[in-house]
C-alpha cells in the first residue's frame, strides 16, 4: 500500500518515527512529507533513512514529477501525525501553501488525522469547528489521548500511541467507518502482577502471577485510545510505554491505590492476584530457626476484598463516577472439584463480587501462570451470553477490551 505520512510541527513528531517503522515493517511504501515547522523537531534525514524514500516539503522540488498532484493521487492512505491545530485549520479551509496541504487537496483515498496539541488549543471552538468540518467531509480525526503534555499541563491533547494510530489507519483502509478508538477519552485502571505480604525483612507470602495478562490488557486499552493507569504489583515483565505506572507491594497498598484511582476511572480491571491473607504480625528482624524454642506458627489475617469494595463504593456513590458510568471487571482463576465445575464456581463468584464482568481462567497445573497463551470465558452480570476468547494474551486482552468498549457503549445508551 502507498502511504503518505504528513508530519506536523509539534514535539510529538519524534513519536511518528515509530509509526513510520510500523508502516514500513508491515511492508508499506511510505512517503513522508514534513511541514517546514516539523523539520525543526525531526530532521529530513531521519525521515529519508527510515522510509527509504526522498523527503521534501516544497512544491518546487522535482517539479517535473508534479509531486503536488502525484503524491495525493497515488496514495492509498494519507495519515497526518501529529495533526497540529495549525494543520487542522489549514486542511479544514483548503489551504495549499506547501506540499503537504496540496497533497491533502489531491488525496483520493482515506485521510486520517492524529491530533496532538495543548488541551486549550484542542478544546478551542476554532479547533472544534475545524475537526467537525473535516469529519463532515469524511476525514477520520482521532481523539487525542489524555495525560501529561509537553509542559506542566495535562489533559486531552497527547498524540495517540503509534500502535493505536497504526490500528486506526488499518481499520480505516479496510472500510471500517466506525474506526474511532473504542475507549477514546476513557480512563482505565488495571491492576497487574501479584501482591506480596511480608513476614519479616526478607520473606513474604506471595501469589504466582507474572503480570503478563495485566500488561497485555494495558497495551490493548492504550491502543483502544484509553488513558491507562497500571497498578503494578511485582510484575516479571516491564510495563508498556504510554501508561502511568503506580508500583505497589501489598494488598493493603493495592487497595489504597485502587480506591484512589477509581475516583476518576471509567473502567477498573482487577487482574492482579491479591493475597487473600497476610501475616498478622511482621517481624522487624529475620525469623531465625532455633533449637531451644518451638518452630514458629504464622497467624494469618484476612485482607480486604478490593474488587468487592470497589463495587460497593461505586454502588453507594461514595466517590467517583456514578454506578451507571463505571465498569468494574474482575478476574477469577478457577479449578473444578467434586462439588462443582469451573463455570458454576465462576457464576457464584460473579454474584458474590457483584462486578459487571468476570473473566474466568480455567487453571490447571501449568495452564496459565507465566504463559503467553490463555483461554478465558467472559461472564456478564447483565446476564448476556458468556463470551469465549482464546489465543495469545494479546488476543485475549483485545477481546476483553473490545467487550468492555461494547458494555460502556450500552451503559451510555442506557444513561
Ligand atoms: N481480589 C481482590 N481482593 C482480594 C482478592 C481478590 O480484589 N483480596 C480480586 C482479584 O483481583 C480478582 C478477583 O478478586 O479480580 C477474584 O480473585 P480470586 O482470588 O479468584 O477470588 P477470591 O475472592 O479469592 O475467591 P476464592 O479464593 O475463594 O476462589
Amino acid at each position: 500500500m502507498r502511504i503518505v505520512l504528513g508530519v506536523g510541527g509539534g514535539i510529538a513528531a519524534y513519536k511518528v518515527a515509530s509509526l513510520l517503522r510500523l508502516f514500513t515493517e508491515a511492508g508499506h511504501d511510505v512517503t513522508v512529507i514534513p511541514t517546514e515547522a516539523a523539520t525543526r523537531f525531526v530532521g529530513t534525514a531521519t525521515w529519508e533513512a527510515l522510509s527509504g524514500n526522498p523527503v521534501s516539503n516544497s512544491v518546487f522540488d522535482d517539479v517535473h514529477q508534479v509531486n503536488h498532484v502525484r503524491l495525493g493521487h497515488e496514495a492509498d492512505l494519507v495519515v497526518i501525525a501529529p495533526a497540529t491545530a495549525d494543520l487542522l485549520a489549514k486542511a479544514a479551509t483548503g489551504q495549499a501553501g506547501d506540499l503537504l496541504t496540496n497533497t491533502l487537496l489531491m488525496a483520493h483515498g482515506p485521510v486520517l488525522f492524529a491530533p496532538a496539541m495543548h488541551t486549550e488549543m484542542w478544546q478551542h471552538p476554532a479547533t472544534r469547528a475545524n475537526v467537525e468540518t473535516l469529519r463532515g467531509r469524511g476525514a477520520a480525526v482521532l481523539e487525542p489521548a489524555s495525560g501529561r503534555l509537553t509542559g506542566s499541563d495535562s489533559g486531552p491533547g497527547r498524540l495517540p500511541e503509534p500502535d493505536a494510530i497504526f490500528d486506526a489507519a488499518m481499520a480505516l483502509v479496510h472500510g471500517q467507518t466506525d474506526f474511532q478508538l473504542p475507549l477514546a477519552g476513557k480512563t482505565v485502571t488495571i491492576s497487574a502482577g501479584g501482591t506480596r505480604e511480608p513476614l519479616d525483612p526478607v520473606r513474604f507470602l506471595g501469589n504466582r502471577s507474572s503480570g503478563k495478562q495485566g500488561v497485555a490488557l494495558a497495551i490493548a486499552a492504550r491502543n483502544a485510545g484509553a488513558t491507562v493507569r497500571l497498578l503494578a504489583a511485582h510484575m516479571e515483565v516491564p510495563p508498556p510505554p504510554g501508561v502511568e505506572v503506580v508500583n505497589v507491594e501489598t494488598a493493603l497498598q493495592l487497595r489504597e491505590a485502587a480506591l484512589a484511582a477509581a475516583a476518576d476511572s471509567d473502567v477498573v480491571i482487577m487482574s492482579a492476584a491479591v493475597a487473600d491473607f497476610r501475616p498478622a504480625e511482621i517481624s522487624d528482624t529475620k525469623i531465625k530457626k532455633r533449637d531451644d524454642t518451638a518452630d514458629p506458627v504464622i497467624t494469618l489475617v484476612r485482607n480486604p476484598d478490593i474488587l468487592q469494595e470497589l463495587v460497593e463504593r461505586r454502588n453507594q456513590g461514595v466517590t467517583g463516577p456514578a454506578a451507571d458510568r463505571q465498569l468494574i471487571v474482575g478476574f477469577a482463576a478457577e479449578t473444578g472439584d467434586e462439588h462443582g465445575d469451573v463455570r458454576a464456581y465462576a457464576e457464584a463468584k460473579l454474584q458474590r463480587k457483584g462486578c459487571d464482568l468476570l473473566v474466568v481462567n480455567h487453571v490447571g497445573s501449568d495452564k496459565v501462570f507465566g504463559k503467553d497463551t490463555n483461554s478465558v470465558v467472559i461472564l456478564a452480570r447483565s446476564g448476556s451470553e458468556p463470551q469465549e476468547a482464546s489465543g495469545t494474551k494479546a488476543d485475549v486482552s483485545a477481546a476483553i477490551i473490545s467487550r468492555i468498549g461494547f458494555e460502556l457503549n450500552q451503559v451510555s445508551h442506557r444513561a
